[in-house]
């Protein structure tokens, strides 16, 4: 079990950067609490209706100093003081993480301090870890993001074992792909989650797939999705401006079903009542809710984290890289990005 506390005189201080997509992000921590946490999100993929690699890479390169900078600005902090840094190594856009990697690890080689290379799916839950209130030990976290849906027992900070994840679409992808159809900005699930609070749920029934155990598959209602429109522009062009609310509201209450569905299988099977969510779908307003419903029917203590956190941000780097600090978890210079880095029991 890793100690929470930093039982030493000097203060830990840990620049972590998050370079793992399409947001440049730098925070630093103090002793496990966060001072700054500086976000600049790329809007250039906004033409191209996805994120582009080459264009995220050139973006972080132009992004990356800046941000740092800030980042060590606000938190009143400069470079001598230091004591570690940290990076994503993974998963993610392969030269998107190049330019976070080289750039910490340059700093790393520089000041002469420990690297820590985080796996950015285990830092989306210990967010959970930078402020109040905290879950405790084991919980269930639902981890929803642009590349991943996980249900993962959290049995200790470092110590996670992925109990079920989707076969196919990431939950966040089916929410950008279906926003796409409907005609939505890139990226669609905050759009589509806006609308979708403005109309009814049930108006169109769409198919959910089910899976076998706690696993997940979201591919089959982006198709289904994809032929019912087509059918219906068919007989009627404007069918989706004059029902664009309410095929947002039922769009996300069937993706909303799906996750609450194995969530609640699996707290059950588990048995556990601590119950938390993570990742940038976490930010979903109707999830949010459902959630706190659910957690009221089975007496869940749930934990959903503050909305700058569930999307991608350094301080959940700058975080878990503090626990892996305590764990003597540092890193060599030759650490490089692994782009499909997986984390967890075997
Ligand atoms: O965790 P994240 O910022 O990046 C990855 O690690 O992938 O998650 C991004 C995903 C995108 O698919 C985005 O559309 C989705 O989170 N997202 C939302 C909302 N805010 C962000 N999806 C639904 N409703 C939201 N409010
Ligand atoms: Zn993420």
């Amino acid at each position: 079990m890793v100690k929470d506390t930093y039982n030493t005189s000097s203060p830990l201080v840990i620049l972590a950067v998050e370079s793992s997509c399409d947001e440049t992000s730098a925070a630093i921590s103090k002793n496990g609490r966060v001072l700054s946490n500086i976000v600049a999100t790329q809007a250039v993929h906004e033409n191209y209706g996805g994120v582009v690699p080459e264009l995220a890479s050139r973006a972080h390169q132009q992004n990356i100093v800046p941000v740092v900078h800030q980042a060590l600005r606000e938190a009143n902090i400069t470079k001598t003081m230091l004591n570690a840094v940290a990076y994503t190594q993974g998963p993610g856009l392969l030269g998107a993480l190049l330019v976070g990697s080289s750039f910490v690890k340059s700093l790393s080689w520089g000041l002469n301090i420990p690297l820590i290379s985080v796996n950015h799916m285990q830092a989306h839950i210990l967010a959970h870890f930078i402020d109040e209130p905290r879950p405790k030990f084991p919980f269930l976290c639902l981890t929803v993001s642009g590349g991943h849906t996980q249900l993962v027992v959290v049995h200790d900070y470092l110590d996670m074992e992925i109990i079920g994840e989707t076969l196919d679409d990431a939950v966040g992808e089916a929410f950008d792909k279906i926003a796409k159809l409907l005609g939505l900005p890139y990226p669609g699930g905050p759009y589509l989650d806006k609308l979708a609070s403005q109309g009814n749920p049930s108006r169109f029934p769409f198919p959910i797939s089910s899976m076998p155990a706690l696993d997940f598959s979201f591919s089959g209602v982006k198709t289904a999705v994809l032929y019912f429109l087509r059918g219906q522009l068919k007989q009627h062009e404007s069918f989706i401006e004059e029902n664009l609310i309410d095929l947002c509201a039922s769009v996300q209450a069937t993706l909303i079903s799906m996750l609450l569905e194995k969530l609640e299988i699996a707290a059950h099977q588990i048995g556990v009542r601590e119950i938390a969510i993570a990742g940038g779908v976490s930010a979903n307003s109707g999830l949010r809710s459902q959630l706190e419903k659910l957690a009221q029917t089975n007496q869940w203590n749930v934990y959903i984290p503050k909305i700058e956190y569930c999307t991608d941000n350094a301080a959940m780097i700058a975080i878990a890289a503090h626990y892996q600090y305590l764990a003597g978890q540092t890193d060599t210079l030759t650490a490089s990005p692994n782009p499909r880095m997986k984390f967890g029991r075997k």
